[in-house]
This record gives structure tokens, C-alpha cells and sequence, in this order.
């Protein structure tokens, strides 16, 4: 199915609420991210950003309230449909790398493109091209644990981009890096994601990083709160 009114939202969440234990993470988000829209998700340290993020991209159920996307309730397809839906829409960079070790750096950002059937050789030329636009070059061979954290995130979002997918999901993608490389990788990301009309939840507490947005919306407390607005 393609969503191809723009004042529809390709992904809603409504009333979204999640607990960690006796940690109330969520309490009531609703968000809404449009087809190609780059949103910026702020907030401090243990507003629920994460969470929320876990809970828009299918990863995580949340215990109530609705997650929509192109038409569809995520919070309610049966595990496979919704593994597969991943694969094929969604990329994500999390907060804390989640880079296969075991595997080189080429072969973890061509890695979702063989699981889309991709041969191994074509995966690779691609990953390698996705390397060299974040800035990857000569680290190939290498293994996640001999990257730099920026390095690291930078392949992260390689990974998350090489399949072309409608949504990409990106938990502080820029933390580890110095304020040059943020408004290369920023600016890749951004140029990437508008020639591919791929959207973009971005969760950020760098103003810098913000300002790559369309729009932002900020989390306190586990609720969203339009931007302006302070608790
Ligand atoms: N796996 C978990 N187990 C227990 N508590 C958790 C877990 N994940 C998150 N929490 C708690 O839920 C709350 C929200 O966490 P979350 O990671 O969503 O915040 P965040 O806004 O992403 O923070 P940060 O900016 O530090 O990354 C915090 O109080 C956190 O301690
Ligand atoms: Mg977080």
C-alpha cells in the first residue's frame, strides 16, 4: 500500500504508553511522522525518547495506544508480518551502535540487503558506496570494536539507509561525533533523505542537529509537548 496524500500520516502514534518495570516511560505520546518529513524528537535524558522511538519502528509493543503505519496497526501484526515489514520500510540507527561484531564493517551495512535476497558481491559494492557517502573509507575490513564511537555511528547509518526504506529511525545518530563531521553526516543524511523521499524521526538533543529538521516536537515526562511549550 502507498500513502501518496501528504496530509495523511505514513506513521501515527496515539496515547502511547510503555513501562519499564515501575518506570512509566511513556504516558500518553501521540506523535505523527508525514511521508519524506525529517521530525526532530527532543528531550532530556530519560523523557522517553528511546522508548517512543522503540515503539514507532515495531521493536518494542507498547502496553497501550495505537501505532499506524501506511494504514496498518503495527502495534497489532503478529511478530513475522511485522519482522518483515522492518526489513523491508524501516532502517535504525540505535543509540548504542548495535553493530554485528563478528561480521566487517562492509558486511554489517550489506548485510540487510542479503537478507533481502541480495547477492553477496552486488551487497557489498553497494554497502561500500553508502560507506564512502558517511565518510567510511578504508575501515572495510575492519570490525565494529576497531571504530571510533563516530565511525561507528557513521556505518550505523549506512546500514540503516542501504535497503532505501520508507522510514529511518535514527536514536542520537550524531552523539559521538565533533561539530564538523555532525554537518557532514547531517548534511548526507538530509540530502539521502530528500532525494529518496525517505522520512526521518531523528532523536537528538543537539540543537545543531535539530535545526536539519522540518519539525520538532519535544518529550517530557513521557508525553509530547509541541515546541515552545515547557513543563
Ligand atoms: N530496559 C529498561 N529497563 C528499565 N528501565 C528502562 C529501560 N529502558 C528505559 N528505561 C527507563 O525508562 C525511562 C525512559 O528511557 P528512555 O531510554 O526512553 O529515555 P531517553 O529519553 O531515550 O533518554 P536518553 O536521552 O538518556 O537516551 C527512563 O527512566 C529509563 O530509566
Ligand atoms: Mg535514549
Amino acid at each position: 500500500m502507498s500513502n501518496g496524500d501528504s496530509t495523511v500520516p505514513l506513521l501515527a502514534a496515539r496515547d502511547l504508553t510503555k513501562a519499564h518495570g515501575r518506570t512509566e516511560a511513556l504516558r500518553g505520546a501521540s506523535v505523527e511522522l508525514r511521508a519524506g518529513e525529517i521530525l526532530a524528537v527532543t528531550g532530556t535524558s530519560g523523557s522517553g525518547k528511546s522508548t517512543l522511538l522503540h515503539c514507532l519502528a515495531g521493536i518494542v509493543r507498547p502496553d497501550a495506544g495505537s501505532v499506524t503505519y501506511d494504514g496498518q496497526r503495527l502495534d497489532q501484526l503478529p511478530q513475522k508480518r511485522l519482522s518483515e515489514l522492518r526489513r523491508t520500510d524501516f532502517g535504525v540507527v540505535f543509540q548504542f551502535g548495535q553493530l554485528v561484531p563478528e561480521l566487517t564493517v562492509l558486511d554489517n551495512v550489506a548485510l540487510p540487503l542479503m537478507l533481502a535476497g541480495a547477492a553477496r558481491k552486488e551487497a557489498q559494492a553497494a554497502a561500500g558506496e553508502w560507506l564512502e557517502r558517511f565518510g567510511v573509507r578504508g575501515q572495510e575490513a575492519l570490525r565494529p570494536g576497531e571504530l571510533s564511537g563516530g565511525q561507528a555511528q557513521r556505518t550505523a547509518l549506512a546500514r540503516a539507509l542501504v535497503t532505501g526504506p520508507r522510514v529511518v529511525f535514527a536514536d542520537e545518530p550524531t552523539g559521538a561525533l565533533d561539530s564538523l563531521a555532525t554537518e557532514q553526516v547531517m548534511t548526507s543524511l538530509v540530502h539521502t533523505a530528500r532525494e529518496a523521499g525517505t522520512a526521518v524521526l531523528l532523536i537528538t538533543h543537539d540543537a545543531q542537529v535539530a535545526a536539519y529538521a522540518d519539525r520538532e516536537v519535544r518529550l517530557s515526562d513521557g508525553a509530547v509537548l509541541p515546541v515552545g511549550v515547557t513543563a
